[in-house]
């Protein structure tokens, strides 16, 4: 595939055109991309049972603009329910009774049995995949193929987790002796899981707790993200149907209202969440035991890529590109902020430029599109406030039409030279703000790594093995991926995706996620005659589904 970098240059005027234009009249949006009308959705599932909301409602506008002669109009999505705190602790106190401290039907199911039910959901969910790819583009703007890309890795993730699950299961299937002691380890649930997933993936980033969690036999009570939210009422049903009554529970509505409650009440045994650092350390905080929280967080980062003189220039350009733009930067693994040598600062800065200008911007359904409009309705001002305050400082936009603001659409800035001192050297952009900061001395971005407050991924770009190896020694102790002439990601998802300092707490990968919402708990019993002779009973007349060494195939 050829990388966007290579495309040719746009000229100024051709690209301020094309962001003019950036949003459509509605007889240009194709017709299998058109919602049949506002979702009015009162549904939420609490105790096996779809209830309907009578309160008051949330309005959900698109980020997509549509024209109308010299006009732009928000496009309305329709509505979900804005539950109190009352239906917030009843969607708790539902998957505790299901938990039964433990006792409940789904904590005791075989772990075969868990599967068949994930399995039947997996079917159901993959049934309604144009709906919920549709709801992606309009409610978070993003592109056709990210969001058919972000609704298959979650068929995939899930399927994975089965796998692994089964592999789990296999190795546990086993006694173990030491020192004369007779044991069988398994994990076994945690009690009652609170998943909250990210808007920027609403679908793959809330899946992927929700599910290692049921399938390790917890309850669990999610709640979607701030946008992302009507493309989980296709899923309802399925989800009331494939699991029984009260192990999976929504609640919707404002966070303070709806998810302060339920941390107030202890009852929430494990915390996922991905979003700020900030509010984990508000939810955190509101248990009354916190020792007894277990805790899974994906937070905040500024990803540094660090471009050496002897880099391959023309793949740091296209992967830097890819880093900071996908999803037009607002990825937590995102490069955020670039450190260029400056011996092929200003080489590179030109070649970015360049491809940025190339960029295809557009809606989310346009083939091809690269940029599209930003999800958060205030987003753009914000970004616009950034490059201000860098270019007040001393840095240029090198970009076409950079930093342009339509409504909902911000174009690409990429600036350059940035130092310390400008707000964009230390916020977390979350949107297409690229600054590029010039260094003579590689010890300049390894300072700023140390002393920053995140430490999630960093990316070196450079050929000589010497001096590669060098950085990669100190840096694998302050992040927690080095990615080598690669942008940072979070996928394959069998690897570790974690972080350090302000960017993570636990680690998710598909077989980690099955530990991470589990605990090790064993039987054991010293070996004498009587206990080996119970043991045999047990396991033979097939007894316990805990003390067992059957195993799924
Ligand atoms: O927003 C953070 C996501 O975990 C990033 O995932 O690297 O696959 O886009 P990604």
């Amino acid at each position: 595939m050829r990388h966007m970098a290579d495309r040719r240059r746009s000229s100024p005027s051709a690209v301020a055109g094309r962001v003019a234009a950036v949003f459509p009249t509605p007889g240009r949006v194709p017709g299998e991309h058109r919602l049949p009308g506002p979702l009015e959705q009162r549904a939420y599932l609490i105790g096996g049972r779809l209830r309907a909301w009578e309160g008051p409602l949330r309005e959900v506008h698109s980020p997509l603009r549509l024209r109308s002669g010299s006009s732009l109009r928000r496009v309305r999505l329709g509505a979900y329910p804005a539950l109190s705190a009352k239906e917030s602790r009843a969607a708790l106190a539902a998957a505790r009774r299901a938990y039964d401290d433990g006792r409940g039907a789904w904590p005791t199911l075989p772990v075969g049995e868990r599967i068949r039910h994930v399995e039947a959901f997996t079917a159901a969910m993959v049934a309604r995949r144009g709906e919920v790819v549709r709801l992606l583009m309009w409610e978070v703007g993003k592109s056709l193929a990210d969001a058919t890309k972000e609704f298959d890795r979650t068929v995939e993730y899930i399927r994975g987790t089965i796998d692994a699950l089964k592999d789990l299961d296999r190795a546990s299937s086993r006694l173990v002796i030491e020192q004369g002691v007779f044991a069988q380890i398994r994990r076994a649930p945690l009690g009652v899981a609170l998943c909250m997933g990210p808007f920027n993936y609403p679908l793959n980033e809330t899946f992927t707790t929700l599910i290692p969690a049921l399938i390790m036999g917890n309850t669990v009570v999610f709640k979607p993200p701030k946008l992302g939210v009507l493309l989980w009422q296709p899923l309802l049903e399925s989800l009331r149907d494939c699991f029984p009554r009260g192990v999976v529970n929504t609640v919707y509505g404002d966070g303070a209202t709806v998810v302060g409650p339920l941390m107030e009440s202890g009852g929430v045994d494990v915390l996922a969440f991905i979003g700020t650092s900030r509010v984990a350390d508000v939810l955190k905080h509101q248990h009354p035991r916190p020792h007894r929280l277990r805790s899974v967080l994906g937070l905040d980062a500024k990803n540094p890529a660090i471009v050496l003189p002897d880099a391959d220039l023309g793949n740091a350009v296209g992967e830097c590109l890819l880093g900071a733009l996908s999803f037009n930067g607002q990825r937590c693994t995102a490069l955020k902020i670039l450190f260029v040598h400056r011996a092929v600062a200003d080489e590179f800065v030109s070649r970015l430029a360049a491809a940025v200008d190339a960029l295809p911007v557009g809606m989310p359904w346009d083939p091809g599109v690269w940029i599209t409009p930003m999800a958060e309705e205030a987003k753009p001002a914000y970004l616009r406030e950034l490059v201000d305050d860098a270019v007040s400082r001393g840095a240029a936009v090198r970009n076409a039409a950079g930093g342009t603001v339509l409504e909902t659409y911000f174009h690409p800035a990429v600036l350059y030279p940035v130092a310390g001192g400008m707000r964009v050297w230390d916020e977390e952009q979350f949107g297409p703000v690229i600054p590029v900061v010039p260094f003579a001395e590689v010890s300049e971005p390894l300072d700023y790594v140390r002393n920053s407050p995140f430490g999630q991924q960093i990316s070196l770009f450079g050929s000589d093995p010497a001096g590669m190896a060098r950085l990669i020694d100190p840096l694998v102790n302050q992040v927690c991926r080095v990615n080598l002439n690669s942008q940072c990601q979070r996928g394959p998802d069998a690897f570790p995706f974690t972080g350090r300092k302000d960017s993570a707490e636990g680690t998710l990968s598909i077989s980690d996620a099955l530990r991470v919402f589990s605990i090790r708990t064993l039987v054991a019993a010293k070996g004498s005659e009587a206990n080996k002779e119970l043991l045999s009973a047990i396991l033979q007349e097939r007894r316990s589904a805990f003390l067992s060494t059957d195993f799924i195939l």
